[in-house]
């Protein structure tokens, strides 16, 4: 089949890799951080110190969630791990390869086709439809119109979102723009999920459905980490990253893993 999927899976052209989910060395962390800081320079002189020395290693394929206080680096952290901002200092290692190092081109293409982020504030274009604004992360992939069209339509489905393709962000909920951010993130078949706050805008059942996704990805291979403030969406996950003042203050394994009760779409799980 000549999807848009396949071009995903293209060697890495650094490493000879090809970081096809599942696929990638097992023995090697996906993302590793070490000493990660950043500090926020506002005006007089001012300076937050968002991350104090964070250290974070997460192996392929792992499921996680990042958990703390308002005010403690989370989104900090996820954008960084994102390739979305840069650290003040430390070293951030994508599969082995040093992100700093990275050119223009490379890091967008790390961005384009190996993460999948779902911000906080969903981030859609207001005069795009859901379709468009699930279809748009491909065209900066050269996936032609066709082809977009269709991979978005899947995506949007996937989320229970097939009756509102059409419509604009202001036309919709604010779970179901959630789950159009979502769709966004999944459209590009990306190996490493990052989202942020995924289910905290939704009622219980969509956020179950939300979590019924993840799993699925998670058995598909997929490397995901999610920022949540509730403990019972974070014990759906595998291991429970705590952070505090910049760093990571605990890492459990969860030893009960919730299960969702609810699959996309509305099926029972
Ligand atoms: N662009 C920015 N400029 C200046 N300070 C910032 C900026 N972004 C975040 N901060 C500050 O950095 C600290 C960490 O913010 P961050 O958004 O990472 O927290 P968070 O853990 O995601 O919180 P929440 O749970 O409320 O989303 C906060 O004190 C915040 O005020
Ligand atoms: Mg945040």
């Amino acid at each position: 089949m000549n999807d848009a999927s396949h071009a995903n899976h293209a060697p890495n052209a650094m490493t000879g890799d090809a970081p096809t989910p599942g696929q990638a060395a097992a023995s090697r962390p996906v993302i590793e951080a070490h000493d990660l800081r950043k500090v926020y320079t506002l005006g007089a002189g001012m300076e937050v110190h968002a991350l104090r020395g964070l250290d974070l290693r997460v192996m392929p394929g792992e499921y996680a969630a990042i958990m703390g206080p308002s005010g403690s680096g989370k989104s900090t952290l996820l954008q960084i791990l994102g390739c979305l901002d840069t650290p003040t200092s430390g070293s951030y290692q994508l599969s082995g390869e040093e992100v700093a190092d990275l050119d223009e081109e490379r890091l967008s293409q790390v961005r384009n086709r190996r993460i999948g982020f779902v911000f906080q504030a969903y981030n859609l274009l207001g005069r795009a439809s859901a379709l468009e604004n699930v279809a748009l992360p491909l065209m900066y992939r050269g996936v032609n119109a066709r082809a977009r069209r269709d991979a978005a339509r899947n995506a949007l489905d996937r989320v229970g979102l097939a009756d509102r393709m059409g419509h604009r962000p202001n036309e919709l909920s604010g779970g179901q723009k959630q789950r159009v951010a979502i769709a966004r993130a999944l459209a590009t078949e990306p190996d490493i999920l990052l989202a942020d706050e995924p289910t905290g805008n939704l009622d219980s059942k969509t956020g179950q459905e939300i979590l019924g996704l993840f799993d699925a990805l998670h058995a598909e291979g997929r490397t995901i980490l999610m920022v949540t403030h509730e403990e019972d969406v974070a014990e759906h996950t595998e291991r429970i990253i705590r952070i505090r003042d910049g760093v990571v203050e605990a890492s459990e394994s969860v030893t009960q893993r919730r299960r969702p009760t609810l699959m996309p779409g509305g099926a029972e799980g």
